[in-house]
Formats: structure tokens, C-alpha cells, sequence
């Protein structure tokens, strides 16, 4: 059996009194789904922060590749083989979309120091920009490169977003909420784009159809606890979570 490309173990956050993740392990192995769910206030996206770099833990471990790391910070991700869509999309407004996610090619190398020091910009350019359009290309926005994110709607910066993660080859891609705002057709689109990707991928998501078709695993959060994890239809009929759904509902 294949070790984990990552193991949190033991991870406790609190915010003032609040305990947001309580003692919480995870594990995803190499190339997997895996889906993280739970009642708003349940802790997803504080443990989608934790594994940004924009929360670090009080207690607990994360091992990278079978390595205890030190938590990781937001500028080390990409270098890791980690890569993130944030909630807000946040693309540069000034820039289009390709360079947009050239933008994300530049932080992995040092392309652009470099190559402006040697005199091969022009050169490493290009081939960057072959590079961003073909991650445009593979979230079906090619036709999007020159547009600037301002003149798009939603689901089309999310596709720009998705491509910029992808773009810098990630091991495990980090997704929150990607299903948010996005209609029938656009959700049918993600459900496959997810299933097609080689990457590990952890995805916070409120969709349900969505989680259930794309994950092979899921961890149900609960209080900042992990009340259930498994295969999607053992999760779906565990009492523990009914009961945590329904108590939220009401
Ligand atoms: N920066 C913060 N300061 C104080 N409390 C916070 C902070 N971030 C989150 N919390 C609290 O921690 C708990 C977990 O929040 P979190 O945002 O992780 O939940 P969530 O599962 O993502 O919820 P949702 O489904 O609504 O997005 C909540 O009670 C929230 O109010
Ligand atoms: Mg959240």
C-alpha cells in the first residue's frame, strides 16, 4: 500500500475560547479525492487555512510526503507541489486571464529574475504563455486569455482560477467550495474536471452531489471534530451524521 502524501495528526486550533479544530487527523493518499464536509461552523475552512498557511495549529503534526514538516506558509505551497482556489476567485484585475496564470508559472521558478539577468526573457515568456494556455485550455477558457477578469462572469473566473492552480503541476490541489455559485451545466463541467485530474485533491464543499460524485473518500467535520470518515455512501448513512445535519438544520 501506497504511505500518504499527507498525514495531519493531532491538530487543534482554537480562536479565543473557540475550539474550530479539535484534535483532528486526516489523511490523502496520492492522486485521491477526498472530500471534507459539515455543518456551517463546522472547521472546514479553518483546516482549508491550516493547510494554506493562513492558520497555523496550536498542537498537532503534518507529515508531507511521509516528512513531519513545519506547517506550511502561503509562499511555500507551490514550491511543496501544493496549489489552492480561493473562495473570492482573487485574480489580479489589471492583468488577463493568461497572465493571470502565468502569474502562478513565475512563482514557482525563478524564471523571471533569472532570465531577465541572462537576457532570455522574451524567451521564457513564451514559453510560459504556451504553458498558461494550455491550462486554460484543459478548464475550457482558452477563448478567455486576452479578457481581464473584471468583463467575466463567475463561473468563467473560476475556470481562470482552477487553471492557475493547475498550471504549476500540484501534487495536491486544495478547493474551497468550488461548486459556489455555479448552475447546472457549469457543476456537471467540475464534476468531471475533478475526476480527470492525476493530483490528490482535498475539497471543502457544501454541494453534496458533487462531493459524492467526485470523492472517493470523506471526512465529516463536526464542532471541529471528525465525526465520520469513509467511502461517500458509508458517510451518507452514518447516524452520527444525520443527526449532526439535521441538528444544524435545525
Ligand atoms: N478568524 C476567526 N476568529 C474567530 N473565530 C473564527 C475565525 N475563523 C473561524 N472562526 C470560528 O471557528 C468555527 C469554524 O469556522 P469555519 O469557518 O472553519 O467553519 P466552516 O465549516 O468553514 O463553516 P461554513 O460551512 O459556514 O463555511 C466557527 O465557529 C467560526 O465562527
Ligand atoms: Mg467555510
Amino acid at each position: 500500500m501506497t504511505s500518504p502524501i499527507l498525514a495531519l495528526k493531532g491538530v487543534n486550533v482554537t480562536f479565543g475560547g473557540l475550539r474550530a479544530l479539535d484534535d483532528v487527523h486526516l489523511e490523502v493518499f496520492p492522486g485521491q479525492v477526498v472530500g471534507l464536509i459539515g455543518p456551517n461552523g463546522a472547521g472546514k475552512t479553518t483546516l482549508f487555512n491550516v493547510m494554506s498557511g493562513f492558520v497555523t495549529p496550536e498542537s498537532g503534526s503534518i507529515a508531507w510526503e511521509g516528512e513531519l514538516i513545519q506547517f506550511p506558509k502561503p509562499d511555500q505551497l507551490i514550491k511543496r507541489g501544493i496549489a489552492r482556489t480561493l473562495q473570492g476567485v482573487g485574480l489580479f484585475s489589471d492583468l488577463t486571464c493568461v497572465e493571470n496564470v502565468m502569474v502562478a508559472l513565475t512563482h514557482k521558478s525563478r524564471t523571471g529574475m533569472l532570465s531577465a539577468m541572462f537576457g532570455t526573457f522574451d524567451r521564457d515568456e513564451a514559453k510560459l504563455r504556451i504553458r498558461a494556455m494550455e491550462a486554460l485550455e484543459f478548464c475550457g477558457a482558452a477563448e478567455l486569455a486576452k479578457s481581464k477578469p473584471s468583463d467575466l462572469a463567475f463561473p468563467l473566473l473560476k475556470r481562470v482560477s482552477l487553471a492557475r492552480a493547475l498550471v504549476t503541476e500540484p501534487k495536491l490541489l486544495l478547493l474551497d467550495e468550488p461548486a459556489g455559485g455555479l448552475g447546472a451545466e457549469d457543476l456537471r463541467w467540475l464534476v468531471e474536471i475533478i475526476k480527470s485530474l492525476s493530483c490528490a485533491v482535498l475539497l471543502v464543499e457544501h454541494h453534496m452531489d458533487v462531493v459524492m460524485a467526485v470523492s472517493e473518500k470523506i471526512y465529516v467535520l463536526d464542532f471541529g471534530q471528525v465525526i465520520a470518515s469513509g467511502a461517500p455512501e458509508q458517510v451518507r448513512q452514518d447516524p452520527g451524521v444525520i443527526a449532526a445535519y439535521l441538528g444544524a438544520a435545525a
